[in-house]
């Protein structure tokens, strides 16, 4: 089951900028300078920091600023140390003037896995 939840007002959000969304687990939501829009988990995968907070966005892209590990935004991937992890992404979806971000699962994975452990068996 999918979890939906609302970020903003889509003009609250200027463009090149960020926010987090609190919550059980809090959301980074970016906005790049062309417009689109990301969501990830909000702390960087380095040390505990928040994204939505404090970042910097450079293209698709996002920089945390404690240690300048580097993040594509399209994948989540960490692109230079110090992150090795990637960025958990989650999916965005406007509905007219509101910003929603449809939170991906942690268990879809190990769901999936199994699936595939039981269908091999
Ligand atoms: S906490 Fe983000 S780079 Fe270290």
């Amino acid at each position: 089951m999918m979890e939906r939840i609302f970020a903003c007002k889509a003009d609250e959000l200027e463009p090149g900028s960020t926010m987090t969304v609190e919550g059980e687990s809090p959301v980074a939501v970016y906005r790049t300078e062309d417009g689109t829009w990301f969501a990830s988990d909000d702390s960087c995968t380095h040390e505990q920091f928040s994204l939505g907070t404090d970042s910097d966005l450079e293209d698709d892209e996002v920089v945390c600023p404690l240690h300048m590990a580097r993040f594509d935004l399209k994948t989540g991937r960490a692109l230079c140390f110090p992150a090795t992890v990637a960025l958990r992404m989650h999916e965005v979806v406007l509905d007219g003037d509101d910003v929603y971000v449809v939170l991906t699962d942690s268990r879809e994975q190990s769901a999936a896995a199994s699936a595939q452990t039981a269908v091999g068996a």
